[in-house]
């Protein structure tokens, strides 16, 4: 049914106005269907109990007019419509006389012999059953068929006298009466519901207008806005109602595509800006070490400064491929068992050397194993740079601390320093791209490019993480992460 109903609209397209038109009408129509035949059929019954009641009456009205004597039944004729009561099976039957508008009306004796009939009786051909039940005490009921296809309702009953069976008394009434009322009522029906059926789909056709004008509108102003201008909106209407719940939809969308789109132009923006920094100084190193003459100690350095470069441009670009293969969620993440605790003892005393060089204390305590599920590679990178900015923001004679603890659900690593700390406005900050609190960093670049806790933020939340700051300028930092214990990939 469903396919049908799908490629019906495939060859038949309408417009959601049409489609509403379309089924409202379709389930009227079934309706009104439905409710006419129910109608009918209890009309028809109830007019069909009337007629039986109805013979039932005469019957017994017939019967009062019974006389017997001498063992003969004989009736006098008590309603007075019995015209040519009496007439013998012998006589010619008489043709003028309609079953439609005569008198049917048979008089059988105990035996089933007929005593007397109306004329149109006659006509009428009465199966056996109709005399045989009434004799064991059973009114018989039935309807028969005239050789011109008219039905006839017949009423067969018996006359007892002293509780013997004196006469079958049988009466009967034409059906096409109320055949032809139930016919009128049929056509008066389809005429009636036809217009009905009219009005129904010309009603709908102008509710489904009225209801969908709003989405109309909508759909109409969210044509214009152009690609690019998603700083439009569409208007949202005061009607708390389902148009409201999708222009605010709407919105909600537009809102989040220009977020991404603007997102998008400044990563780009900002990686070109960081890309051409390091291309300058190569290019200008370069220019110089080709100088005229040449000299050999000034093209060492030269040679030194662009291979340092290169380096950095490399580390770069390595961060900026790994936060867009993020983006397009082209990352594979493993499920490996981590020896959490392990890890960061072993990355601590990596940059052990490094923070010695600086005359900084590093500090690591792990009271306790943890082991959790994850991406190992990922999770140093995660230790790796946390560390390297711990030991990057403090001054020489600071401190860092690292340490492992272990919950119910989820490893906790704290990096605590002593460094320069961060200021308040730029907290909310640090985890996007490129973001770098210092603003000489920020001219500059330095060293740095502003995406190592970009990458931290994306790698904890992709183990189904979070990660905290808090910070005081010239007091030091504190980063918190959190890391379930089974991986949610
Ligand atoms: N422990 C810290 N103490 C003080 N400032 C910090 C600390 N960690 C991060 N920051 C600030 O947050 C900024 C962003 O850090 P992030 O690690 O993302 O970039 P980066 O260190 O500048 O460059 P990268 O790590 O990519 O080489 C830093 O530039 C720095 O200003
Ligand atoms: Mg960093």
């Amino acid at each position: 049914m469903k396919q049908l109903v799908v490629a019906l609209y495939r060859k038949i397209p309408l417009s959601l106005r049409w489609q509403m038109v379309v089924w409202y009408t379709t389930a009227f129509t079934v309706l009104l269907v439905l409710t006419g035949a129910v109608f009918y059929q209890y009309l028809e019954h109830s007019l069909e109990a009337s007629v039986d009641t109805d013979l039932q009456l005469r019957a017994q009205q017939i019967a009062a007019g019974a006389v017997i004597s001498h063992g003969a039944v004989s009736l006098h004729n008590v309603t007075g419509d019995l015209p040519g009561f009496g007439t013998q099976p012998s006589s010619p039957p008489v043709q003028s006389v309609d079953v439609n508008a005569g008198t049917l009306v048979r008089l059988l004796d105990a035996r089933g012999q007929l005593i007397a009939q109306t004329p149109a009786f006659q006509k009428l051909s009465v199966p056996a059953e109709s005399i045989a039940q009434p004799l064991t005490g059973t009114p018989w009921q039935g309807t028969i068929k005239t050789p011109h296809h008219e039905e006839v309702r017949i009423d067969s009953r018996a006359l007892r006298v002293t509780g013997k069976t004196v006469a079958i008394i049988q009466v009967g009434e034409s059906l096409e009466n109320l055949h032809d009322l139930l016919h009128k009522l049929v056509a008066a029906l389809l005429v009636v519901g036809f217009l009905v059926l009219i009005c129904c789909a010309a009603v709908s056709y102008w509710l489904a207008g009225y209801s969908f004008a709003p989405i109309q509108r909508l759909a109409e102003t969210a044509r214009k806005i152009k690609a690019g201008d998603l700083k439009s909106r569409v208007p949202v209407p005061p009607m708390r109602d389902d148009v409201q719940y999708l222009a605010l939809t709407l919105n909600e969308m537009l809102e989040s595509l220009e977020q991404s789109f603007t997102r998008q132009r400044r990563f780009v923006a900002d990686a070109s800006h960081e890309l051409r920094t390091p291309v300058a100084v190569i290019r200008n190193t370069a220019g110089v070490a080709l100088l005229d003459p040449p000299q050999i100690d000034e093209t060492v350095t030269a040679l030194r400064e662009i291979r340092a470069e290169t380096e950095r441009l490399t580390l770069l670009l390595t961060d900026l491929l790994t936060l867009a293969r993020g983006d397009e969620g082209q990352t594979r993440f493993e499920q490996e068992t981590v020896q959490f605790d392990q890890l960061v003892e072993t990355v601590a005393a990596t940059l052990d050397q490094l923070a010695a060089e600086r005359d900084i204390r590093l500090e690591v305590q792990i009271p306790h194993e943890v082991t959790l599920r994850g991406d190992e590679a990922r999770l140093i990178q995660v230790v790796m740079n946390l560390l390297d900015n711990a030991i990057r923001y403090t001054n020489p004679g600071g401190l860092v601390q690292v340490s492992v603890e272990q919950t119910a659900a989820e490893a906790c690593l704290t990096v605590r320093d002593t460094g320069i700390g961060i200021a308040p406005e730029h907290l909310p900050h640090i985890f996007e791209r490129f973001y770098r609190a210092d603003p000489l960093r920020r001219e500059t670049g330095g060293s740095s490019s502003g995406l190592g806790l970009a990458i931290v933020d994306w790698i904890v939340r992709a183990h189904g993480g979070s990660i905290e700051v808090s910070s005081q300028v010239g007091q030091g930092t504190c980063f918190t992460v959190h890391l379930p214990l089974v991986l949610p990939l």
